[in-house]
C-alpha cells in the first residue's frame, strides 16, 4: 500500500513521536523512497552530502538485528529498517562531526517523512557505541570508514505511541540569556 501526504508542516512536526509498536504490516518501496527522498533534502555542512543508506527489509536479517541491539527490539515488528550512515571522508573538513550533524539532520527528515506518510518510525542508536557499530558494520557489509549513526526502523504503527509534550518557555532567553 501506498499512502499520500495529508498533513501541514508543523502538525507532522508536532504529531512526530518515537513508534515502538508497529502492526507487523510490510512498507511499500515507494514510501520507502519517499522517506529516503526526504532524507536527502535535508541540509548539508558546505553542501556535501556524506550521508549513505542501508535498507534492510528481509525479515531474517530484522529478527537478526533486533536480536542482538538491546534498544531495538522493536525492528522485528516493522516492515523496514534504515540504516542512516556516514562517511567523515566525504564530510566538511572530512570530520567526523560535521558527518555526524548531517546525518543526524537526514534522520530527522527520516523521521518527519515517516509521519507524514502515516508510518511510525525512532531513532534507536549505533552511534558512539562502537560494540553495536561493529556489529551492524559486519552485518551488512558496511566498509569500516564508514560509520553507521542508527537504526531506524519504519511500519505501520498500532496507535499506541503518543506525541510527548515538551515545549517549555523556560528554555527559552529572548534577547540576551
Ligand atoms: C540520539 C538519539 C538516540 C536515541 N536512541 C534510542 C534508542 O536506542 N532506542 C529507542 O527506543 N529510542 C531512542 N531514541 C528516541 C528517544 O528516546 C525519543 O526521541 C525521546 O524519548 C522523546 O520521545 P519522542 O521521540 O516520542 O518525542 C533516541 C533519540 C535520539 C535523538
Amino acid at each position: 500500500m501506498e499512502t499520500t501526504m495529508l498533513k501541514d508542516a508543523l502538525t507532522v512536526i508536532q504529531e512526530r513521536k518515537s513508534v515502538r509498536n508497529y502492526t507487523g504490516e510490510s512498507v511499500s518501496k515507494k514510501d520507502i523512497e519517499k522517506i529516503l527522498h526526504a532524507a536527502m533534502a535535508a541540509p548539508a555542512a558546505v553542501h556535501l552530502t556524506p550521508w549513505k543508506y542501508v535498507v534492510v527489509s528481509e525479515k531474517v536479517m530484522l529478527k537478526k538485528l533486533s536480536a542482538h541491539l538491546p534498544h531495538a527490539k522493536m525492528l522485528q515488528h516493522a516492515g523496514t529498517g534504515i540504516v542512516v550512515c556516514v562517511s567523515p571522508a566525504e564530510a566538511a573538513s572530512q570530520s567526523e562531526i560535521y558527518a555526524i550533524l548531517d546525518g543526524a539532520c537526514a534522520s530527522e527528515n527520516i523521521l518527519l517523512a515517516a509521519e507524514a506518510l502515516g508510518l511510525g518510525a525512532v531513532w534507536t542508536a549505533l552511534y558512539p557505541n562502537k560494540e553495536l557499530m561493529n556489529f551492524v558494520r559486519n552485518e551488512l557489509d558496511i566498509p569500516q570508514n564508514v560509520i553507521p549513526l542508527n537504526l531506524i526502523p519504519i511500519g505501520y504503527p498500532t496507535g499506541e505511541d503518543k506525541p510527548q509534550k515538551k515545549y517549555d518557555a523556560k528554555n527559552i532567553h529572548w534577547d540576551v540569556w
